[in-house]
């Protein structure tokens, strides 16, 4: 195995000195009530997984407009706020630090999961080749209207009161969902979004929605506690772009002109295999970006040193090892093994597969 010791350098993420690089990725869990308060136990889940440099929440949907799954959590209730307070203070008294993942789904979505009788949101009434968990298991996601100008500044809206939310829940900050197909990643990419306004066409109206969403969550918190997640592979979730390139160089140029605290990628979508072209595709995007980076997507912890080493990177995000392990920055410095991966109760279940997965025996359990 590798030096890991690379892993454990601290390093400025914005405003944030994180004591190391092993970050926890944002993770559905479906572990929420049905309206949208997490989980007692997602303290507890939380707090176990405290020594991660940072936890990303798993997606939070602002609005109830804005679900996609069944059992996903809210930041749009007095309750939600509540529920996440417990949740951040128990991170926190463990040494911890959290950001919310602030989540729109826009198109990823099926009427049973969204306010009565209205369909989901979309920069254009194109159904998304896709399918959704609801209460009825997986479901084709319903067919979506194209969103008015009015409509649109109400999602902004929620972007800034979801931030809003989350600072009064006590997070140390926010990431704002522009990846894997939801409604920022559709209103960049044209294969989603086909507008004739001032949202759609060229690729600088394509990014005007996301670009008032960071403006927005900008009046609440400080850039350096806002980072931004994007997939510029199109891996996920039916999106797709005529020219990948150029549109995503312009989003991280935009990004870079924007200082946020960081840019994290998924470079690798569950399920998929990132090609050495869409490697290459990466790496070029990469070198047009100023500011701290986080990698994501399939790293061990081999693969996160040499990334780390080569420069592509500032910190990794690691998704599924961190649900099996939850003193993995421990596992990865002492080279200990890691626990098997439980796919069955990932999306959904009880507790098992959630709070029960063993720490290393000298580790202290809660
Ligand atoms: C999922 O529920 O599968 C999911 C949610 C958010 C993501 C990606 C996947 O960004």
């Amino acid at each position: 195995m590798t030096d890991p010791s690379r892993l454990f350098t601290p390093v400025m993420l914005g405003a944030l000195d994180l004591p190391n690089r092993v970050l926890m990725a944002p993770l559905t869990r479906n572990r929420a009530h049905s309206d949208g308060t997490p989980w007692k136990t997602a303290q507890t889940y939380y707090a176990q997984r405290a020594s991660a440099g940072l936890i990303i929440s798993e997606a939070t949907q602002v609005t109830p407009r804005g679900k996609g799954y069944l059992d996903t959590p809210g930041i749009h209730s007095d309750d939600h706020v509540a529920a996440w307070r417990k949740i951040t203070d128990a991170v926190h008294a463990r040494g911890g630090r959290i950001f919310l993942q602030l989540w729109h789904v826009g198109r990823i979505s099926h009427v049973s999961l969204l306010p009565e009788g209205e369909t989901p949101q979309a920069p254009s009434a194109i159904r998304a080749d896709q399918k959704t968990f609801t209460a009825d298991g997986f479901t084709d996601c319903s067919e979506p209207h194209e969103m008015t100008h009015e409509e649109i500044r109400e999602a902004v809206e929620a972007f800034r009161q979801g931030a809003e939310r989350a600072r009064d829940a006590g997070f140390d900050g926010v990431e704002i969902h522009s990846a894997n197909g939801y409604l920022l990643d559709q209103f960049l990419q044209d294969k989603t979004n086909r507008r004739d306004d001032q949202y759609g066409g060229p690729v600088e109206n394509r990014l005007r929605f996301v670009q008032e969403v960071i403006d927005a969550v900008a009046t609440v918190w400080p850039r350096e506690r806002i980072g931004i997640r994007l997939s510029p592979l199109g891996q996920a979730n039916d999106i797709d772009d005529s020219d990948r390139e150029t549109l995503f160089t312009a989003v991280y140029s935009m990004i870079s002109e924007a200082r946020l605290a960081y840019l994290h990628v998924v470079e690798e979508f569950y399920g998929t295999d990132t090609t050495d072209a869409e490697i290459d595709l990466l790496k070029r995007l990469r070198a047009g970006y100023e500011g701290v980076y986080i990698s994501n997507g399939g790293f061990t912890a081999d693969r996160a040193v040499e990334t780390l080493a080569s420069g592509h990177c500032d910190a990794v995000a690691f998704g599924r090892p961190f649900i099996a392990n939850p003193d993995l920055p421990e596992r990865f410095r002492v080279g200990a093994d890691l626990n098997p991966q439980d796919p069955d109760t990932f999306y959904g279940g009880d507790e098992t597969g959630y709070i029960d997965y063993p720490f290393l025996p000298d580790e202290r359990t809660i």
